[in-house]
């Protein structure tokens, strides 16, 4: 393929990755976002294999390493369960950055590139380098930490070092230190010494900045983690001179930071304060386990009784969380919904910016069920009508309704925006036990005198309820 071809398949990429993004904004148009997406990457990988930087020796190589990523990918995407997917996005966010160190440090040792570059090029060159490998090594570490988190096999509370402020400016001083000293090396070993102390403070960096973020800010993380793994990606497209990558790189990156913004105006949260780390829990105090210890008595109910109570109601409010997606009990849910919509009950859904384990995943769960989008409201615009609804019927969610976000400025979630279920004439919750949510603190939603328990597996349950509703 001609250099012009390539050229004019990466602006068509390009534009299709925009359109993308685009359609991706909106659930309806969410599916050809998809499809955009997938023409779009097909050209790219395309263009670029059939394109004039890769010779005919490197096909094997190649088409070799695609069949491998084809087939791991077809099984990762075939066996992880919906639950999972925050923690596989992690993991790939980490291989993003890996593959930048891995290219930086390739493109440095090079013996092809040895002497291309001269003079002011040859800084900016460097100084590309140096800048891809920091960030692929902050995005790569960090992103493993996101998936030990998300997966339940590193601890969810924030592990606060002392001087962990002072500790990250030591750090960045001394990265800074390390790029001048970089720069100004003229043979490829001079230069290792000062990039592989860059690379392992990066990798410590990354570790340490996510290891400090407390539980109920891990949204906002993997967001960033996401913003990053675009911009390790847009500097692998520097150092390998690919427009296109720079291109797509900086829509992700862009596209990520507009997403943790967006996470941290619905958490409450300062962005530098997450990104500094240990938000979630008090300067230098221990994190609110204690908080976690249930106090009080609740009053269960059971799943006919609920089903009379949402059969009486004239306006209902479900608000699903994350105990939902692991139930998969969506499609019960928009049983129920059918039901007593056709007899004349509203019934509306409140999603929660954060409910579940990934931005949108309560949108995903209600779309794949078909749930009517026009039926579907965020947070903001339904809180107000929880004093004129009958029952708030809370599925599997925990965090996004705890009232100590507003009435307990000690709690690691004070600050927090919820869904005020609370003032519904009855709020239902539906979950297996007592046990807290992602966040780890006890939850007073439970205890208060207008809440009922409906103990147990969300599907099962509502598909108890459901039998009842028929009847
Ligand atoms: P959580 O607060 O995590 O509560 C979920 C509840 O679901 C749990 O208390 C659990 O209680 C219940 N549950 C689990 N399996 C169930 C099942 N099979 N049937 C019924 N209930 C079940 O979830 P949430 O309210 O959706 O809040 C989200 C939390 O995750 C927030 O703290 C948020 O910061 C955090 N987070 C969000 C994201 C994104 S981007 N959305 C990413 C990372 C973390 P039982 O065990 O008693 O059943």
């Amino acid at each position: 393929m001609s250099g012009t071809l390539a050229t004019v398949s990466y602006i068509g990429a390009t534009i299709l990755f925009i359109l993308s993004l685009g359609g991706l904004s909106n659930p309806e148009t969410s599916r050809r976002g998809n499809l955009y997406g997938m023409i779009g990457m097909t050209i790219a990988v395309l263009a670029t294999v059939m394109g004039p930087q890769v010779t005919k020796a490197g096909y094997g190589w190649i088409v070799g390493a695609m069949a491998v990523g084809a087939v791991i990918g077809i099984y990762a995407a075939r066996t992880v369960k919906m639950t999972q997917m925050p923690e596989l996005v992690a993991l790939m966010h980490s291989l993003v950055g890996l593959a930048a160190m891995l290219v930086g440090f390739a493109n440095y040792i090079d013996p092809a590139a040895a002497g291309v570059f001269q003079g002011a090029e040859k800084t900016i060159h460097e100084v590309e380098i140096y800048i891809g490998i920091l960030i692929g090594a902050v995005t790569f570490s960090g992103s493993i930490i996101a998936f030990g988190k998300l997966s339940g096999k590193i601890t969810g509370k924030p592990v606060l070092l002392p001087g962990r402020h002072f500790m990250n400016l030591a750090g960045l001083l001394v990265v800074i230190y390390f790029c001048g000293v970089f720069i100004n090396t003229h043979a490829v070993h001079d230069g290792m010494t000062p990039l592989i102390v860059m690379t392992v403070i990066a990798l410590l960096f990354g570790i340490h900045m996510v290891m400090a973020i407390g539980g109920a800010d891990m949204p906002v993380v993997v967001s960033m983690l996401n913003s990053y793994s675009g911009w390790a990606a847009a500097a692998t497209g520097f150092m390998l001179s690919n427009d296109l990558l720079i291109v797509t790189g900086a829509l992700v990156g862009s596209s990520g930071a507009i997403l943790s913004y967006i996470m941290c105006k619905a958490m409450n949260r300062h962005f530098i304060s997450v990104i500094a780390g240990g938000f979630g829990t008090a300067e230098g105090s221990a994190p609110a386990a204690a908080g976690a210890q249930p106090a009080g008595e609740v009053s269960p109910i059971l799943a006919s009784e609920t089903a009379e109570l949402l059969r009486d109601s004239k306006n209902v409010i479900i608000v699903p969380g994350y105990g939902m997606a692991v139930a998969q009990a969506q499609h019960t849910v928009f049983e129920i919904t059918k039901l007593l919509r056709a007899k004349g009950v509203n019934v509306r859904f409140g999603i929660h910016p954060v409910a579940g384990r990934m931005p949108g995943h309560m949108n995903v769960l209600l779309a794949e069920a078909k749930v009517p989008y026009d039926i579907v409201f965020e947070m903001d615009e339904l809180n107000e009508d929880f004093p004129d609804t009958d029952v708030a019927m809370v599925i599997g969610a925990n965090d996004i309704v705890n009232p100590a976000a507003q009435d307990d400025p000690a709690s690691p979630i004070a600050g927090m925006p919820v869904l005020e279920v609370w003032k519904a004439k009855t709020s239902i919750v539906m979950k297996r036990s007592m046990a807290s949510g992602y966040a780890g603190v006890d939850n007073p939603l439970f205890y208060k005198e207008n809440n009922r328990m409906l103990f147990g597996d969300a599907k099962k349950m509502l598909d108890e309820v459901l039998v009842v509703l028929k009847t």
